[in-house]
């Protein structure tokens, strides 16, 4: 066997892989542990030559900028990178515009790929990038928080925000494959991991009572970055994603409505506190805890749930209360305003036990009166 193949074998053994089940857009999510030089011939394999684009931030390009575009010479791709500075502000349409002047500039073709790598500002940009230049252009979703990694970048939902809301303009496109490293949570602030970690938990709330025993059960080593357990908590994420994404593609359906456990208490909080105080995941978790409240008020689920849930919440360091000064009736108006909330009726996810839901349809001031 020749050492390049050899390479090939003990990578792919290293290697777990979901398809995300789309007819002619299925595509494999690839999550290990330092797993990042399989960008390149990845992309080789599906046929992709010469130019290439990376999209990146300044902070994520200087830590994995190096190894990547390593990753894609040896494949025999050209890349060209374009780095934009960190942060949600820039997730915008003077930024897109900057992308789309370099990109252009590079020469890109409709076989030219782009691949998102960052969290979910970078991957969100990326992807309504590939989506509208062009009519569209392949895309490799890299994501480097584990918020992305479970969440974002799977699914195909990217975009901008709007100066009069969050993420209003965006466009599915579907990209050619997902790679997770879990190595580069390494590099990840603290705080952002925990927070990633309030979007895992939710998966084993309303899907997988097994993943949530394994998380409760694991934490410290989950905490310490051991690399089977994010491994395994990643796969187990991305395969409940992927699932939802195979059976509702575009959220016409509402099975996708499941994964908004959490996020209709949790979304109304990140609003009324301007998303500063609050990284996306605490708010998710203050908002889940909130929903197995409200469940337990309206009979779905007794204390022990919610005490389940609160219990690992706060041992994972996570916030787990309503800040102090959020009226329930301003949290209300926050929710009927969300653009989730069709007709004045939100449908509610609340929890019967670990691993299972049920949706009810409530108004927002029904939510509200049991917070
Ligand atoms: N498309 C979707 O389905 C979807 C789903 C959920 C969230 N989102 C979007 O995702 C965004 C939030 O994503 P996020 O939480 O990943 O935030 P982010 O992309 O802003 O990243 C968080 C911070 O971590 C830094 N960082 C990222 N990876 C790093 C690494 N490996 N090492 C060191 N630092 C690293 C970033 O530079 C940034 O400062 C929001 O804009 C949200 O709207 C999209
Ligand atoms: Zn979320």
């Amino acid at each position: 066997m020749s050492r390049a193949a050899e390479a090939r074998v003990t990578m792919s053994e290293r290697v777990e892989e979901i398809v995300v089940d789309l007819g002619p857009r299925s595509y494999p999510v690839l999550v290990g542990a330092n797993v990042l030089a399989l960008v390149g011939p990845r992309l080789a394999a599906l046929g992709f030559r010469n130019r290439c684009a990376v999209l990146t931030s300044e902070r994520i390009g200087a830590l994995y900028r190096e190894p990547l575009q390593a990753s894609l010479r040896e494949a025999e791709l050209e890349p060209v990178v374009v780095e934009i500075p960190d942060g949600e502000e820039h997730k915008n349409f003077a930024w897109l515009a900057v992308i789309y002047d370099r990109l252009i500039e590079a020469g890109i073709d409709r076989r030219t790929p782009i691949v998102a790598l960052g969290g979910g500002v970078i991957g969100d940009l990326g992807g309504f990038a590939a989506g509208t230049l062009l009519r569209g252009l392949p895309l490799v979703q890299v994501p480097t928080t584990l918020l992305a990694q479970v969440d974002a970048a799977v699914g195909g939902k990217t975009g901008v925000n709007h100066a009069l809301g969050k993420n209003l303009v965006g466009v599915f496109h579907q990209p050619q494959f997902v790679l997770a490293d879990v190595e580069v949570l390494r590099t990840l602030p603290r705080r952002e991991f925990v927070a990633g970690l309030a979007e895992v938990i939710k998966y084993g709330v309303i899907f997988e009572a097994a993943l949530f025993r394994h998380i409760d059960r694991h934490l410290d080593g989950l905490l310490a970055l051991r690399r089977d357990l994010l491994v395994s908590v990643v796969t187990a994420s991305c395969r409940h994603k992927a699932a939802v994404v195979a059976a509702d593609e575009r959220e016409e359906h509402g099975q996708r409505t499941v994964l908004n456990f959490g996020h209709t208490i949790g979304h109304a909080i990140e609003t009324l506190t301007d998303y500063k105080q609050l990284l996306h995941g605490e708010a998710v978790a203050i908002g889940m805890v909130a929903a197995a409240r409200v469940s337990r008020a309206l009979g779905c689920c007794g204390s022990e749930t919610v005490e389940r849930l609160e219990g690992l919440l706060q041992r994972a360091g996570l916030p787990t209360e309503i800040p102090r000064g959020l009226k329930p009736g301003a949290i209300a108006l926050a929710m009927q305003t969300d653009k989730k909330s069709a007709a004045g009726r939100i449908r509610f996810v609340a929890v019967e036990e670990i691993g299972r839901t049920r949706l009810i349809d409530l108004s927002a001031a029904e939510i509200a009166s049991q917070l």
